[in-house]
């Protein structure tokens, strides 16, 4: 159920002449159970959803709605806890769209999280999808439903070098986002957001194709003010820790109006919000994966800090809507994507915690009892953050339409099945 109550059947949005509207059934089918597809002729059970665990089975068939034709064929074999791959792949449907209408999109960064649920959409709407990653934090896995088809291509690349393609449009997600990552390599990162930025404009400006960057709501630093508006210049520490993130955002931007005074790029900028969703790394240290993980396996939930510190938290879906409107509208300030709904971090825990529980009893697990323990906060992480999406719903007419518990409910469904799997 949405916002308003109303069952969710599909996502996208019909605007600015322009529909992107897709059957949520389809796309969850890639995300859902990607390794465990077997055809029934073959006489395979489906994965380890054996004769023992049909109920099980059952649940999960129920929650993909009969969509496994479209996952990829790879065929778990529970006996020898290994996984084939069969060459054949049928692929989900994909609009035939007109010459006018079909754009050669690139994603950089396509291979990560939001980049591989921007593919999808992209892909399914009928688009031609080039995939540009390095792989740091992104996999192949990811997208690898995609490989075969005639309208993607996926290129192994570095974005601090530069690189030429005829596009129509460039989604600039390339950077690593989750602290323990881009703290990894500081350099590296700042590297990435200054010359991958510089790179990926440049190409913008010869082949005149549209740049979208995903910016992020860390430009705003540790706020001052509450909710933060797209005019808020930020409250950043330019030299902790966080900072090759922050700062090599801020000076992305910095950049990519640059290029529009200048040059004349045309240019989009997205200042993205906490998002989670399927496909989130588990071990990369950001909450929602991390309190889902831990409850799941019983294991005691980690808050840092006192708990009272907040957080708005948008599911990946509403995000990837925000940035389709965004890149075909005629916005070029920059526009805040993210989910109003403000919780303590200590509330959310809590409601993580439930909703594990809840999806055990549904599937007839019994759920242990776990413990929410208190660590460190780590430096320069911000006490207040929800954003003002005033913005985005006047000139985007956008809004999340997923409510917390739906989207924490999905997502506590798919790392189950990764878990049952054995990949995470
Ligand atoms: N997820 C969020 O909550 C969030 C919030 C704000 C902003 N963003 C922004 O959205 C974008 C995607 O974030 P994500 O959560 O999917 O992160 P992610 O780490 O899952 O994905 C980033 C992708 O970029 C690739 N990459 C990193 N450095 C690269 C380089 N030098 N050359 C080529 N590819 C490179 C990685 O391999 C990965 O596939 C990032 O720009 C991030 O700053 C995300």
């Amino acid at each position: 159920m949405d916002v308003n109550g109303t069952e969710i059947k599909t996502v996208g949005f019909q605007r600015f002449g322009f529909d992107c509207e897709v059957p949520i059934d389809v796309l969850r089918s890639l995300y859902l159970r990607p390794h465990y597809v077997t055809t029934s002729s073959d006489g395979l059970t489906n994965g380890v959803f054996s004769d023992e665990n049909a109920k099980e089975e059952e649940q999960h068939a129920r929650f993909i709605q009969g969509n496994t034709a479209y996952q990829s064929k790879s065929i778990y074999h529970p006996d020898t806890q290994s996984i084939s791959y069969t060459t054949l792949s049928r692929f989900p449907p994909v609009k035939l769209l007109p010459p006018y209408g079909r754009k050669r999109i690139l994603v950089t960064g396509g291979a990560g999280f939001v980049g591989s649920h921007l593919v999808d959409r992209l892909m399914i709407l009928g688009h031609e999808v080039t995939v540009l990653d390095n792989f740091f934090t992104g996999s192949k896995t990811t997208v690898s439903h995609w490989i075969g088809h005639p309208n993607f291509e996926m290129i192994r690349h570095d974005v601090v070098e530069p690189f030429m393609i005829e596009c129509d449009q460039i989604y600039h997600l390339a950077c690593p986002a989750s602290p323990p990552h881009y703290q990894f390599n500081a350099v590296k990162t700042i590297k990435t957001s200054f010359m991958g930025t510089l790179n990926m404009l440049g190409l913008a400006k010869r082949t005149k194709a549209r740049f979208l960057i995903t910016s992020t709501s860390e430009i705003y630093g540790d706020p001052e003010v509450h909710p933060q508006q797209e005019d808020y210049w930020g409250h950043v520490n330019p030299i902790g820790p966080r900072a090759c993130y922050d700062e090599g955002k801020r000076v992305a931007e910095t950049l990519t109006y640059g290029f529009h005074r200048q040059d004349g790029v045309d240019v989009r900028v997205a200042r993205i919000f906490n998002t989670y969703g399927p496909r989130m790394n588990p071990a990369d240290g950001r909450v929602v994966s991390n309190f889902i993980v831990q409850a799941l396996r019983g294991e005691d939930m980690t808050l840092y800090g006192d708990g009272t510190q907040t957080r708005s938290f948008q599911y990946i879906h509403d995000l990837i809507d925000g940035l389709i409107a965004l890149m075909n509208s005629d916005e070029t300030r920059p526009v805040n994507i993210g989910n109003g709904d403000e919780f303590t971090i200590g509330d959310f825990a809590k409601l993580v915690r439930d909703i594990v529980y809840k999806v055990q009893r549904e599937d007839g697990v019994e759920p242990q009892k776990v413990n929410i323990v208190h660590k460190p906060m780590p430096t320069d992480d911000p006490q207040k953050r929800r954003p003002d999406t005033t913005r985005a719903k006047e000139v985007l007419q956008w809004q999340p339409c997923w409510t917390v518990n739906m989207g924490l409910e999905e997502m506590v469904r798919y790392y189950k099945a990764k878990m049952t799997e054995g990949s995470i």
